[in-house]
């Protein structure tokens, strides 16, 4: 399913009702001063988290199942699972990965 990256900076942004808004706790210019870790660079990043997995994998699980691995400095159980459609989980992956 082909996500729409623009659709996914809106539901980043400003979530819906049953999505937080990411951006309550991610920045993406690299500042730290949020609840979750900058998602700055994330695309590049995504690809070294977890053994076996590709950058849009890691994406989709840190989404899915965020303890599967945990940021380091950061703590379990914080971030909420986004009750998404599979289209708006591609959208948001579509986004992320053009955080370079
Ligand atoms: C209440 C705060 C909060 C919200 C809202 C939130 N997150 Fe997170 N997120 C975190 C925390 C804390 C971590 C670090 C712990 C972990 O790895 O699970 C994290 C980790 C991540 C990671 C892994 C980053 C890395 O460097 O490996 C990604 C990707 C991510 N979040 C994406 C999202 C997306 C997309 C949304 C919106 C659908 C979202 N988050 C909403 C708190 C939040």
């Amino acid at each position: 399913m082909p996500g729409d990256a623009d659709a996914g900076r809106a539901l980043f942004e400003q979530g819906t009702l049953k999505i937080q808004a990411c951006a309550t706790c991610h920045s993406i210019d690299g500042s730290t001063d949020l609840l979750g870790p900058t998602l700055k660079g994330i695309a590049t990043t995504a690809a070294s988290r977890l053994a076996g997995q590709t950058a849009a994998q890691y994406l989709i699980t840190s989404m899915k199942t965020p303890n599967a691995f945990l940021v380091p400095n950061y703590p379990a159980d914080l971030m909420p699972v986004p009750e998404a459609t599979e289209q708006q989980y591609s959208d948001l992956l579509a986004y992320l990965l053009t955080l370079k």
